[in-house]
């Protein structure tokens, strides 16, 4: 690590290019579909308390550990504690693991899109469209491959810069229409009220400890926490800007943007199944299968639809640019590989690991790992394992090791630290406990020893 690092211009720098990472498939695909799927309101209120309390916690944590060492994961965790360096390890593999099936969405996304362009817009908000589609053996591979080799060239020619540029034009982009469609969907709709109502209000009939698991996994996920990518962008950031100013924006507005996809998706579910709850539990087919719907009995339906899904493609482009950056500087670090032979790795890997997850909706819909669909396997080994152990680890390593008041410290270098006390005991009781029982829980219920 003997080059200087290069930081960001500013703050508005900072936050941008950690929100541009941060929201993306995570935030408009999966959210709703979770959201539909583990009870509506109290799945959003669940997520809400998690992500002011343990969500700012670890990001707060994470940010200042890349900021106090200027090294990115494996290496700060190292000069940490040695002990603690297989956590860098494990935070290069979880990467690995996503952005396959992150780019096999992100291949559906680009099929609709295109399908919208080209004027198909009717015939997608066809029943049968998105299962006889993704039931296809060569089709979605192609798109899947399309999606990341996009992403695997705009990394090998390093124009990431353009991807603050398009960031900057495509959120609001993206916000203004997202609300438009909520709006759209709920005011000319019949029944779409009730979706708002089963979206917005708790009931504790739908609670169950799933409903936790899912939410927390949903948290790493759509904030891009626990696989140290947080750590690397402290680790670009000044002295002088404030890590929890920044931390609230950025999850403040990846949670805003969830909130709104929600709000887009589950009243028009509502809406066209009748009020049948047997719709919401889809799964990650649930955006492509209703917003088609929407758009064709809307005015001007085809064109706000290719605009939104070319929003989306941006969304999920800037998202996997990321994930795949980090898993070719990894490489170049820690193999020292060029960066050509990195991505090209990383490339053919990608393409390898995603197969699977494509056929599992075609040639290989009878293969199941645990009882699940290899995409939703890849997925929850990621989501609801690796990243809650991750997590478990950084919070002993700050809580216990190092002591919170290493973080507090580095956060108090650019002013007061507000929520000094709710880190604290975030950190060093909370969450470690919560996260455990989750993590266990969940690993139990998968392996059918609980069921829950
Ligand atoms: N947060 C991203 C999303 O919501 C997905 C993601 C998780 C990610 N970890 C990441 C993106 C790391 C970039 C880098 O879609």
């Amino acid at each position: 690590m003997s080059e200087k690092r290069s930081s960001f211009t500013g703050k508005i720098g900072f936050v941008l290019a950690a929100a541009g990472s941060a929201v993306g498939l995570g935030n408009i695909w999966r959210f709703p579909y979770l959201a539909a799927k583990y009870g509506g309101g109290i799945f959003l209120l669940v997520y809400l308390i998690l992500a002011v309390t343990f969500g700012f916690s670890l990001m707060v944590a994470e940010i200042a550990i890349g900021r106090k060492t200027g090294q990115s994961a494996i290496g700060a965790f190292k000069s940490l504690d040695k002990r603690f360096s297989f956590i860098g390890v494990i935070c290069a593999v979880i990467p690995i693991m996503i952005l396959p099936y992150y780019s096999v969405i992100g291949g559906w996304v680009m099929k609709y899109m295109v399908g919208f362009v080209t004027g198909n817009a009717a015939n997608m908000a066809n029943d049968a469209y998105f299962g006889s589609y993704i039931g296809k053996t060569f089709e979605p591979v192609v798109w899947f491959a399309l999606f990341i080799g996009i992403t695997a060239l705009i990394v090998l020619f390093g124009v990431q810069k353009g991807v603050e540029t398009v960031s900057k034009f495509m959120m609001p982009v993206l916000v203004v229409l997202t609300v438009f469609i909520a709006v759209y969907t709920i005011c000319t709709m019949d029944g779409a009220m009730d979706g708002v109502i089963y979206y917005l209000k708790p009931d504790f009939s739908h609670f169950s400890i799933m409903t936790v698991v899912a939410a927390m996994g949903q948290l790493f996920y759509s904030m891009s926490l626990a696989m140290g990518i947080m750590i690397t962008f402290g680790s670009y950031t000044k002295k002088d800007i404030s890590i929890e100013a920044s931390t609230r924006q950025i999850e403040w507005f990846d949670t805003g943007v969830a909130f709104l996809a929600g709000l887009m998706i589950i009243p028009a579910v509502f809406s066209f199944s009748g009020g049948d709850h047997a719709a919401l539990k889809q799964g990650p087919g649930l955006m492509f299968v209703t917003l088609p719907k929407v758009f064709d009995k809307m005015p001007g339906g085809s064109f706000i639809g290719a605009l939104f899904f070319v929003m989306v493609l941006l969304a999920a482009l800037t998202s996997s640019i990321s994930l795949m950056e980090t898993i070719v500087s990894f490489l170049m670090d820690n193999l020292k590989l060029g960066r050509k032979r990195s991505c090209f790795a990383v490339l053919v890997f990608s393409l390898l690991l995603g197969l699977p997850s494509c056929f599992g909706y075609s040639i290989w819909s009878e293969v199941t790992v645990l009882g699940m669909q290899l995409l939703d396997f890849f997925d929850f080994a990621s989501n609801s394992v690796l990243m809650p152990i991750v997590a478990f680890v950084t919070c002993i390593l700050v809580g216990y090791i190092l002591k919170p008041k290493a973080v507090i410290e580095e956060v108090e270098i650019s002013g007061p630290f507000k929520s000094k006390r709710l880190f604290y005991v975030m950190i060093r009781y909370v969450a470690p406990v919560c996260i455990l029982a989750i993590l266990l829980s969940s690993v139990l219920n998968a392996f059918g020893i609980i069921k829950i």
